[in-house]
């Protein structure tokens, strides 16, 4: 008996001694090896409850290490070859498009350590919706740290919460066209639109394509495979934002499984809270199963494509750069057209590519006519240092422009995955772009080693969207002024963590010299830097307080916790990578 109770007093001691030392921290996610983690057979009865639906998946690099049992010398050949493609990653359980996130715990090299700490332990591979709820009950009743991931390129590390069980909604892919008419359920109204109901792991090129097929066109970003998942519920942008709004603008329905396991329809009169949040709000409600979004009989397109050759003078280049920044409000965005601006202005010589997307344009010389003076002025300010040459196409419709038959992954030009990537940005209205400040802004957020990478998808439709339910959503206010997204972008293979901390600084600096222009507005939470000061202003602007209560109400007790996810800051991670509230 005394020895029981010395062995309850040192248990205690320690408990206590474990409690002082981490005072900022209440309750902990369980994680694996402690004794509240599930036992095996729990995980066979989740198997089984599931119809044999859970994996245990290895770190997808495992195959290139003589040390783990799944090595592979071929295999580790057709990955290595495999790694910079999107979808490769995203055809995987677990491995994710940026390699820091898994905090290197199994790289390609195998000269470095190979484990499976730093991704997901566990994933449901679900296909529908009660998958999904007894993944998320699960979760709750074990106290388990939850993953939800689609594709895994996520730039914030979303949707790679290590030492987890992962909701994998990738084959949740169905696509459904309700014709010219949709009646939102329970509301006893029938909306005149196209609409389309989508898993929430369908990936852009399908839905374009699927939509295509129909002469229809959907608001979607560049690349084509993004899922809706983290598209729609980050706000979603794309080249025919300036023309019908946000991605988010165009829902009108989803599914969605609550932390208290529900399967709940939301729409412009039921679960509304939870509508409002959602189209906009991120990633932080639940896990969405199906949307329902506005589709748009398809528009004819005219595309210029072109490259801007820069000069020696580092300060003409960007004033070649400011200058088109300052026209494009009053020049191209209020006509609907969008755009892209991405290179190396920083690095003397070269070329930033310029492209340039008016939809609903019928003639290549209606968009020339706009931007061939803009380009010609920009030549002379830089007397003729900085020039433009491009060509323009016409596009039938939108879809053979942004989605043609034949590629197999994301459209060239975007960086290749299966790298650390770095990333800031901010959004620019109209006042900021006529500040006198913009071309030092824009030069001192990026070096010689960064690639600007500026989105011009904003205008007309996102300030005053021509189609939105539920009288407005949770996308981030700074949107419905904004014109020109400017953003920075850095990435390297490999692990170089001297050189991610260093790049983390210089981030931190590129971002400042952005939001100093407009420190009232807010940037775009999809594509920004996970340690944005005061991302709660920066992501979600005035929203984040209505956004907060939705999230107490609906998730009283962290269930779905991600980096920069609404309430994030109620819970804390630590360097071991374990998970607990703030208290
Ligand atoms: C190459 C590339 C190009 C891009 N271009 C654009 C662009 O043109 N326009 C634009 O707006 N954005 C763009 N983005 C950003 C993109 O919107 C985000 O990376 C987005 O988070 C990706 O969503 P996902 O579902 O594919 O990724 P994931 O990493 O799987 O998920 C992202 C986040 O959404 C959550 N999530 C995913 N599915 C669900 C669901 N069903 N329910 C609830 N939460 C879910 C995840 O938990 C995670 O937090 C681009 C990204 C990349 C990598
Ligand atoms: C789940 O069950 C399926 C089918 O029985 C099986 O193939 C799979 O290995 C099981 N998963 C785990 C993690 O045990
Ligand atoms: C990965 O990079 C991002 C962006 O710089 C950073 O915020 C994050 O802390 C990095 N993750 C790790 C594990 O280093
Ligand atoms: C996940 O489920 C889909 C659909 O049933 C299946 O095609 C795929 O092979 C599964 N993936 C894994 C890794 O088990
Ligand atoms: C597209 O162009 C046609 C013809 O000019 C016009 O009637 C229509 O309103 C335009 N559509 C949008 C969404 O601007
Ligand atoms: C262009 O030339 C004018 C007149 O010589 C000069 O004042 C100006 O600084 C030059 N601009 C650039 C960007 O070189
Ligand atoms: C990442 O890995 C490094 C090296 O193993 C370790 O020191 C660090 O604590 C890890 N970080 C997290 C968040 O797990």
């Amino acid at each position: 008996m005394g020895c029981l109770q010395s062995s309850n007093l040192t248990l205690l001691l320690a408990t206590l001694f474990l409690f002082l030392s981490r005072p900022a921290h209440g309750l902990c996610k369980v994680t694996p090896g402690s004794e509240n983690w599930p036992s095996l057979s729990s995980w066979t009865d989740l198997n089984r409850t599931t119809g044999g639906r859970l994996l245990k998946p290895l770190p997808p690099a495992s195959v290139c290490h003589p040390d783990q049992p799944n090595y592979n010398r071929a295999r580790c050949t057709t990955i290595s070859n495999a790694w910079s493609s999107s979808q490769f990653h995203s055809d995987d359980p677990i491995s994710y498009d940026w390699q820091n996130w898994s905090n290197y715990s199994c790289t390609l090299d195998p000269s470095t350590p190979c484990s499976g700490v730093g991704y997901p332990v566990y994933v449901i591979n679900a296909t529908t919706a009660e998958h999904v709820q007894i993944a998320v009950n699960f979760a709750r009743d074990n106290n388990l740290r939850l993953n939800v991931r689609s594709t895994g390129h996520d730039f914030l590390g979303r949707s790679a919460n290590p030492q987890s069980l992962s909701v994998w909604v990738h084959y949740m892919r169905s696509i459904n066209f309700h014709g010219s008419s949709f009646s939102p359920q329970g509301c006893g109204i029938s909306l005149n639109v196209n609409a389309v109901t989508v898993g929430s792991g369908t990936q852009m090129r399908e839905l374009y394509r699927a939509a295509a097929a129909r002469a229809l066109i959907v608001v979607g970003g560049s690349s084509t495979t993004v899922s809706v998942g983290g598209y729609l519920t980050g706000g979603g942008h794309s080249p025919l934002s300036p023309l019908f709004g946000m991605g988010a603008d165009q829902v009108i329905q989803f599914d969605i499984v609550t932390a208290d396991g529900k399967i709940l329809t939301t729409n412009e009169c039921t679960n509304t809270d939870l509508f409002w949040a959602v189209r906009g709000g991120g990633p932080a409600f639940g896990v969405v199963t199906s949307f329902t979004i506005r589709a748009i009989p398809t528009v004819p397109t005219v595309v210029y494509g072109g490259s801007i050759r820069t000069s020696t003078d580092i300060d003409a280049n960007f004033e070649a750069i400011a200058h088109v920044h300052k026209q494009w409000s009053s020049r191209l965005a209020k006509f609907g057209v969008g755009g892209y601006m991405i290179g190396t202005p920083h690095a003397g010589t070269g070329s930033i590519s310029l492209q340039v997307i008016m939809p609903n344009a019928t003639s290549t010389s209606v968009l020339q006519k706009k931007l061939a003076p803009i380009l010609s002025e920009m030549a002379s300010v830089t007397n003729g240092s900085v020039k433009a040459s491009g060509f323009y196409s016409l596009y039938q419709s939108y879809g053979a422009f942004i989605a043609p038959g034949t590629d197999t992954n994301d459209a060239s030009g975007f960086p290749g995955t299966g790298l650390t990537k770095l990333i800031t940005s901010w959004l620019y209205d109209e006042d900021a772009l006529n500040d006198p400040g913009l071309k030092n802004a824009l030069m001192g957020a990026s070096d010689s080693s960064t690639l600007l990478f500026n989105d011009f998808t904003a205008g007309p439709g996102t300030h005053n969207p021509p189609f939105i339910r539920g009288g407005g959503n949770a996308v981030n206010p700074a949107w419905r002024s904004a014109i020109v997204r400017p953003a920075s972008e850095k990435h390297f293979p490999g692990l170089n963590r001297a050189l991610l901390e260093q790049s983390k600084l210089d981030f931190l600096r590129f971002g400042e010299s952005l939001r100093k222009l407009a420190p009232n507005g807010g940037t775009y939470g999809n594509e920004a830097d996970a340690a944005t000061p005061d991302f709660q202003q920066a992501f979600y602007g005035s929203n984040y307080e209505r956004l907060l209560s939705i999230k107490r109400t609906f998730d009283t007790d962290g269930v779905f916790w991600c980096r920069t996810c609404v309430g994030s800051e109620l819970w804390e991670e630590d360097a071991d990578g374990s998970l607990c509230s703030v208290e």
